[in-house]
């Protein structure tokens, strides 16, 4: 059963992502590395599109691969795919995918993205191996750590898919009066407690009472862009400066697709492909 997940920018993610596969199985064709392509919340295989945009009870809904079925039908692809989900009839969905694509090395992982990549960075002999990997969850789920731990692989690219303004922007409510567990999911996107002092400025006010501090928002969707953008810069050699912001019909931002490349060498070649598609 499909799912569906949007708008125009759902398209526009997903061309960029098959595009960038091409070209990355074109450039790595000659060289001896077994190449893997990591989709970390997979979905099921497919996805609908609203194919007008809109959402109303009669429009036209579109059923089309989603980033699963997508790189399965590269030929020649990749020598292994892995997908992780952790909803368990989305995971039996991709499992099936093995009918479909029989010649293809398919491993599906049910459970949390992070517990899995970290374990999959960590223990997998990256050595003559090198990875596309894609990051498309729905809201706030992936973690500074499982960032770091993809950095460190120095052997994988990867695409986010990052909530700027279906998550991180709304939680950062202008009082700054934020909610503790909120905090602590922007913590955890952004692998540090210095976003409060990035996003908020503290303005003093002389009241009948004294001196008042009051927080004000003063970030922008444009500067917790740049804000992630310099947060991958920190871990990975290579970062696309050109991320893409994705809007809604009334134009506001809702994602930012990320670029960032762990392997030194292959970095200048994977950062130009990444931006041309990007631009
Ligand atoms: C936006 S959809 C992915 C769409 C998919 N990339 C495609 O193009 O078809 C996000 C998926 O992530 C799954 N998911 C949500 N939280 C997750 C987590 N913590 N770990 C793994 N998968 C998760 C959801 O069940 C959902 O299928």
């Amino acid at each position: 059963m499909a799912r569906e997940f949007g708008g125009s920018w759902t398209r526009e993610k997903l061309d960029i992502i098959e595009n960038y596969l091409k070209a990355y199985l074109t450039a790595l064709k000659k060289q001896r590395f077994e190449r893997w392509y990591i989709d970390a919340f997979a979905g099921d295989g497919s996805i609908r599109l609203a194919a007008s945009g809109k959402k109303d009870l009669f429009e036209v809904r579109e059923l089309t691969h989603g980033s699963a079925r997508q790189a399965l039908s590269l030929e020649p692809g990749f020598e292994k795919y892995l997908f992780i989900e952790n909803d368990p009839s989305a995971a039996a969905n991709l499992a099936k995918l093995r009918e479909a694509y029989p010649d293809k090395r398919i491993r599906v992982m049910e459970g949390d993205a992070n517990d899995h990549l970290r374990e999959l960075c960590q223990k997998s002999n990256w050595t003559g191996r090198r990875a596309v990997l894609f990051l498309d969850p729905a809201g706030m789920q992936v973690n500074w750590e499982t960032m770091e731990a993809i950095a460190a692989t120095r052997a994988i690219d990867v695409w986010i898919w990052f909530p700027l303004g279906v998550g991180v922007n709304r939680l950062l409510v202008r009082s700054g009066e934020i909610n503790p567990a909120w905090e602590d999911r922007l913590d955890r996107v952004f692998g540090t407690k210095e976003w409060r002092t990035a996003f908020y400025a503290v303005r003093k006010e002389q009241t009948l009472f004294g001196e008042e501090e009051h927080k004000l928002k003063t970030a922008t969707p444009q500067a917790i862009a740049d804000y992630y953008n310099e947060r991958l810069k920190s871990i990975f050699p290579a970062v696309a400066s050109n991320p893409r912001m994705m809007r809604n019909a009334r134009k506001s931002p809702l994602y930012l697709l990320c670029f960032a490349a762990a392997n030194p060498k292959g970095a200048p070649i994977a950062l130009r492909i990444a931006q041309h598609l990007l631009k």
